[in-house]
C-alpha cells in the first residue's frame, strides 16, 4: 500500500495501481490513458496547464466517462442532493462541472435550476451544446479570490470528482460556502486515489478542515459518507455534506 503524501503544496508523485494494491480505473481514449494523464497533469502542472489539459480532452471526455462508468458516481451524488434538498425548484450550482455529468443526473431527477461552473471554456461549451444548465459560468475557484458569483446565491453548491491536487483545494471550501444560502448545503466528494495518496485529502485532514468551518461559524454540521464512483471497478469516493450556518 502506498504511503500518503504530505501536502497539496508539495504535490507528490504518481502512484501506480499496483502500488495502491487495488484495481483502479483506466481507459485508453483519445490515444491516451486518460485517468493517468489527468492525475499526472494535476500533480505536475500549473493551474493554466491543468485548465488547458481539460480544454484539450473536452472532445473525448464523454467517451472517457462512459468507458469507466463515471455516470455511477454522478448518479450517487445526485441522489445525495435529492436526499438533502428535495425541492425541484432549488437553485443549484455544479462546481467544476466538466462535461455536466452531474448536472445531467440532476436534470433527470427533475431539478430545473441548475447552473454549471468550470474554468475550462471548452468544457463549458460542451455542456452548452447539451443544454445541461440554466446558466453557464466560465470561472476559476481559488482560495484567495472571489469567484464572480454573488453571495448566498444557491440552495445547493455541489461538486463531483473535482477536489484534488491541482484541482479545487479544500482551502476553497469557504468560497464554496459563500456562494451557498444560509441554511443551504455544500456537497462534494473526493475520489479514492486522492484520499489514499495525499494526506491533505485523507479522513483526518478533511475532518480537521470541516471542524474548522463549524468552529468559524460557516457551517453548523457536516457528515461523511462513501459511494461508488467508477462502476467498472467499484472504486469509491468519500462524500461530505456540510450545512451552511444561518
Ligand atoms: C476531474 S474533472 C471532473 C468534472 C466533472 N465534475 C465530472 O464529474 O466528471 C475536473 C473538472 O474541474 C475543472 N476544474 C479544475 N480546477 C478548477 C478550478 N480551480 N476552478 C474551476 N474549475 C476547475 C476542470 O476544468 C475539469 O472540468
Amino acid at each position: 500500500m502506498a504511503t500518503q503524501r504530505n501536502t497539496t503544496e508539495s504535490r507528490g508523485e504518481f502512484v501506480t495501481d499496483a502500488e495502491l494494491g487495488g484495481s483502479y480505473t483506466t481507459a485508453n481514449v483519445g490515444g491516451q490513458n486518460v485517468r493517468q494523464s489527468m492525475i499526472k497533469v494535476s500533480l505536475e502542472g500549473t493551474s493554466d496547464q491543468v485548465r488547458e489539459y481539460y480544454n484539450e480532452i473536452s472532445g473525448f471526455y464523454d467517451e472517457y466517462c462512459e468507458s469507466v462508468g463515471k455516470e455511477c458516481g454522478a448518479q450517487n451524488m445526485a441522489k445525495i442532493v435529492e436526499s438533502v434538498q428535495p425541492s425541484k425548484n432549488a437553485r443549484i450550482l455544479d462546481v467544476a462541472c466538466g462535461n455536466g455529468i452531474l448536472g445531467e443526473q440532476l436534470k433527470t431527477l427533475g431539478y430545473m435550476n441548475v447552473d454549471g461552473l468550470d474554468f475550462a471554456q471548452k468544457m463549458i461549451d460542451l455542456t452548452k451544446s447539451k443544454g445541461v444548465f440554466t446558466n453557464y459560468i466560465c470561472a476559476s475557484i481559488d482560495p484567495d479570490k472571489k469567484t464572480p458569483v454573488p453571495d448566498n446565491a444557491y440552495d445547493v453548491v455541489c461538486m463531483n470528482g473535482s477536489m484534488g491536487v491541482g484541482l479545487v483545494s479544500p482551502k476553497c471550501l469557504p468560497e464554496l460556502t459563500r456562494m451557498a444560502k444560509p441554511g443551504g448545503v455544500v456537497i462534494f466528494n473526493i475520489t479514492a486515489y486522492w484520499v489514499k495518496t495525499v494526506a491533505d485529502f485523507g479522513d483526518e485532514a478533511m475532518a480537521a478542515n470541516l471542524r474548522a468551518l463549524v468552529r468559524d461559524g460557516l457551517w453548523t454540521k457536516w457528515i461523511r459518507e462513501e459511494h461508488v464512483y467508477y462502476k467498472t471497478t467499484g472504486e469509491k469516493a468519500v462524500g461530505y455534506i456540510g450545512t451552511v450556518a444561518r
